[in-house]
């Protein structure tokens, strides 16, 4: 029987996407949210894998940047995949390296567009609003070594009125973001090699 691949979450926020992509794999044949890494120790996020029985685990800035202790772990527990879903900080060379590939974002607009650094959550659809754009979406993409500047691999749009404020952009975004990112990331699996 083919081994089953092992995702882990890095997110920094409330993991609405995080327990998507959790709830979507718990019954799928091909892979698993084992792990879920958060930097913020009071980030709701935690909370929620909590509920959902995935461990977790909280980092620093020394660990991530300096000591690079996630690598050891996520050997250990034979990640082949990391999903993030809203996590804030920048992503070290050596990460993107070990995992080039087989590391995925999701960033609430439809990239070149809206994407770079400072440019995340209600900062993106207050910069839509402003820019006064008829449409707004989703973008799925691998990670490289530049913020929001990876190979594009799955983007989704939403029709805009003049009368939408922020929150209602954001609420149109959120659910295309749930309703593709874990499909997006189901695709992708067949082509990882086993670890
Ligand atoms: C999502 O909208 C995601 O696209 C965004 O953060 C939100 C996290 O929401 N990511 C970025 O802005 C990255 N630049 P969630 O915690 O409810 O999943």
């Amino acid at each position: 029987m083919k081994k089953k691949k092992y995702i882990a979450i890095l997110a920094s926020g409330s993991g609405t996407n995080a327990r998507r992509l959790i709830q979507y794999f718990r019954t799928h044949p091909e892979g698993e949210v084992a792990l879920l890494v958060s930097n913020k120790p009071d980030a709701p996020v935690l909370g929620m894998a909590r509920n959902e029985g995935v461990e977790s685990r909280v980092i620093d800035r020394e660990g991530f940047y300096q000591s690079r202790e996630l690598l050891p772990h996520f050997r250990e527990r034979g990640i082949d995949l990391i999903a993030l879903a809203g996590f804030l900080w920048k992503v070290p060379d050596y990460l993107v390296e070990a995992y080039e590939g087989r590391m995925l974002n999701i960033h609430p607009a439809l990239l070149p567009d809206f994407g770079g650094k400072g440019m995340y959550g209600m900062h993106v659809h207050r910069a839509v609003k402003a820019a006064g754009h008829d449409q707004s979406g989703m973008t799925i993409h691998l990670v490289n070594a530049r913020y929001d500047e990876g190979q594009i691999l799955y983007q989704a749009s939403c029709t805009l009125s003049p009368s939408d404020t922020p929150e209602d952009i954001a609420r149109k975004v959120q659910q295309l973001e749930h309703r593709y990112y874990p499909p997006v990331v189901a695709q992708l699996l067949p082509f990882i090699p086993n670890t």
